[in-house]
């Protein structure tokens, strides 16, 4: 049942706050995870964990991206990040004591799942799951299960199981960084802005009539870039492929640091160029960026925080996102790019919730 939203998609994006609160659900206190409820064994299996092999397809690949910045950053582990698809069918070398972690909103993706059983017989230490469906294929198969609690998604275009997996990911992350080291006043910090979250994404949200004006500059455009740096680079991804996926405009996304290394010979007034930048030490070289962009005569949009000095002048749109810690950013600042991907769909007319040749849950290759 949609409610009063005109589709699905939407009622799931207004859905976040709720869903990633209760992903935080009994595993966190006000300053510390709780190890235990991710699983009575978790504590012996996350001990003496050297690696992270992170699969997914989609979305759930850019939730792995953005947990690779998180897990090296914040747990000290070297992670590696692939899809599913490309994982299983080459050779690979399992390091020791690696934790395999397998992230899918249904559980039941085929390549996902393929890539585990594969790996299984290669051997690994333990596998973990990041899943939304219980008694899925892939939670019956792992040896820890970590459930987002984000409720049936209907919508093809996945939208609160990305923030989902996001907050799960995070508090994994947490956990695993307790066995490495990680001081107890930086989680403390760390979990004091996880519960600042929903309260975030309700403020991003209150900004849904400002997004929709936006998205009329994308309605006539044949192409889009996405750019960010660190962890918003994934979700720079995410953001492009929301667009792809329900308005069907060309979108790719880049590493803010590669468009001079060839995409900026693309812009020009016909590319709209999407920027997510967070208050951290990269927005000085993303503002430098922008300039390159604002050069060329390309639009800008730009999502930054309020206080990093981006303002709105000719050419650069700025929407002002409150302030939010720098390893939340991600969750909170995946929000506007899917209220803008959803209005430009609107706008075109496209089958929002059911977009074509896709399928909601891909269990065929
Ligand atoms: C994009 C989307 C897909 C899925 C992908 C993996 O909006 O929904 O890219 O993320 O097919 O699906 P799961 O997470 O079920 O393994």
């Amino acid at each position: 049942d949609k409610g009063e939203y005109r589709h699905f998609m939407l009622k799931e994006i207004y859905e976040q706050p709720r869903v990633v609160k209760a992903t935080m659900e009994g595993r966190l206190t006000d300053s510390s995870v709780l190890e235990q409820a991710l699983g009575t064994d978790a504590a012996d299996l996350l001990e003496n964990v050297r690696h992270v092999q992170i699969i997914a397809c989609g979305t759930s690949y850019h939730a792995g991206m953005v947990a690779r910045y998180w897990i090296e950053e914040l747990a000290g582990v070297p992670c590696s990040v692939e899809v599913a698809s490309e994982y299983r069918y080459r050779k690979h070398v399992i390091q020791p004591d690696t934790l395999f972690l397998c992230i899918s909103q249904s559980g039941e993706t085929a390549d996902t799942l393929a890539a585990l059983r594969q790996a299984k017989e290669a051997g690994f230490r333990a596998a973990l799951a990041i899943c939304n469906v219980p008694g899925s294929s892939l939670v019956r198969e792992s040896d820890l299960v970590i459930m987002t609690q984000a409720g049936p998604e209907i919508g093809v275009a996945s939208t609160k199981a990305f923030t989902t997996q996001l907050t799960a990911l995070l508090i994994f992350t947490l956990a695993l960084a307790r066995h490495n080291g990680l001081a107890p006043e930086k989680e403390a910090e760390i979990v004091k802005a996880i519960h600042l979250v929903p309260g975030q994404v309700n403020d991003v949200l209150a900004l849904d009539g400002e997004i929709e004006e936006l998205s009329k500059a994308f309605m006539d455009k044949n192409h889009s870039l996405f750019l960010g740096r660190g962890s918003q680079f994934p979700v720079a991804m995410e953001g492009a492929l929301k667009l792809k996926e329900i308005s069907y405009i060309h979108a790719e996304a880049y590493p803010a640091g590669e468009l001079k290394h060839g995409p900026l010979a693309l812009v020009d007034s016909e590319m709209p160029v999407v920027t997510v930048a967070p208050n951290n030490d990269l927005v000085e070289k993303l503002k430098s960026n922008l300039e390159e962009v604002r050069a060329r005569g390309g639009e800008l949009f730009v999502f930054a925080d309020k206080e990093a000095g981006v303002k709105s002048e000719e050419g650069i749109h700025v929407m002002q996102i409150p302030s939010v810690h720098e390893i939340t950013a991600p969750i909170v600042y995946t929000v506007p790019l899917q209220l803008l991907s959803y209005h430009v769909a609107v706008l075109k007319g496209t089958d929002v919730d059911q977009p074509r040749n896709l399928a909601k849950s891909v269990t065929v290759e």
